[in-house]
């Protein structure tokens, strides 16, 4: 199958950082083309100049080096005229041309006001569809592909895939979370995401393990502290603000008041985790400096993003990050996403080994 387009689903209004990561990756792999995105759609296309197989297409997008992109898929057909009365023949015909069997399959729409409109249609057309793939025998667990429709309203469907090793596990790439009734803020869920999604299950049991350190700069009322309590961690809780006094009644918070750029703890900490408003190379210079100086193993904080050239601030600070550690010889990975949760910002971890 040769793809007629990579689609890329996003924050709406975050088309063109997505664009301009598809174009970087793409260029660096030689592959040529365009991109078709529409403000606040909350999705858009890269559409290749020229025919490419697709798993040369999926080398050269890697969705885990993606930050504003949710998810990123291979398109095989648009169908842009289902009729209402029978929309799963033309659905299927396209699905058999593909030539793949799927290990599941995602009914999607944009993550806008219209697409959640449309997602009563989805869940009630999910399971006669998936009846009909199973009988012409098209699921197969084995499968490395993702079946996805991605409809723009009941008549225009994108036919896609994704690979399960090269894509976001979750339908619509989010990440759906539960708030915990105990946590002080909704804060907490940013945190909670950004461990679910950007470390595998194997790095959340090394990395997060009971009796380790941390310490939080603005940590009121302490969301982000219930996260990593909740783990079992120690967390030096730093801000001027009061925490949550159940949160307290823990025995395993210190509540420090300080300033947050000038706090520094006495003994090495393994997660310094940091959710002050601040400018976004203010903040990744403090996260440099603390792991740079062996004051913690592991940072996770957020970058506020600016009102324009939000790519390529959020790049700078990547590239900051990395020149520092790269000067000191450190081996480490960075990775950053832009959550569900997130709104104008970015989550960064930095892992050291
Ligand atoms: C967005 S809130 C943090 C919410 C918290 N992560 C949670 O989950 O509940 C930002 C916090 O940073 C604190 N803050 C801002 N500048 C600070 C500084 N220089 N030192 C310490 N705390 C600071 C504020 O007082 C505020 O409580």
């Amino acid at each position: 199958m040769k793809p007629v387009c990579c689609l890329l689903y996003c924050r709406p209004g975050f088309e063109k950082e997505s664009a301009s990561e598809i174009m970087h990756l793409t260029q660096s792999h030689n592959i040529q083309g365009y991109i078709k995105a529409k403000a606040d759609s909350g999705y858009l296309g890269f559409y290749p100049a020229s025919p490419v197989e697709l798993t040369e297409f999926n080398e050269a997008v890697k969705y885990n080096q993606m930050i504003f992109s949710r998810q990123s898929l291979f398109v095989s057909q648009i169908l842009d005229d289902l009729p209402s009365e029978d929309r799963i023949t033309p659905l299927l015909a396209a699905i058999q041309d593909m030539k793949l069997s799927f290990n599941d399959v995602f009914l999607e729409t944009p993550d806008t006001n219209e697409g959640k409109e449309l997602s009563s249609f989805c869940k009630k057309f999910s399971t006669p569809l998936t009846i009909k793939l199973e009988r012409k025998n098209l699921i197969h667990k084995k499968s490395e592909w993702r079946l996805h429709l991605f409809f723009l309203n009941s008549s225009v469907v994108y036919i896609a895939v994704s690979h399960i090793n090269n894509s976001s596990p979750d339908v619509m790439g989010i990440k759906r979370l539960r708030f915990p009734k105990e946590a002080p803020s909704r804060s907490t869920l940013k945190l909670e995401e950004a461990f679910k999604t950007m470390l595998t299950e194997n790095e959340q049991a090394l990395y997060l393990k009971n009796g380790m350190m941390a310490v939080d700069l603005g940590a009121c009322p302490g969301g982000w502290t219930w996260q990593l309590v909740n783990r079992g961690i120690r967390v030096s809780a730093i801000d001027n603000g009061a925490m949550d006094k159940k949160l307290m009644d823990t025995g395993l918070v210190k509540e420090i008041k300080a300033d947050g750029f000038k706090y520094l703890p006495e003994k090495p900490v393994d997660w310094l985790v940091c959710d002050m408003v601040e400018r976004p190379m203010h903040i990744t210079r403090l996260m440099t400096r603390w792991l740079t100086g062996g004051h913690c193993k592991y940072a996770v904080f957020n970058l506020k993003l600016p009102m324009k050239k939000r790519y390529d601030m959020v790049m700078e600070c990547k590239e900051y990050i990395s020149a520092e550690l790269d000067k000191l010889n450190y081996s480490y990975k960075i990775k950053i996403k832009h959550l569900y949760h997130d709104r104008e910002e970015v989550t960064c971890i930095v892992l050291l080994n």
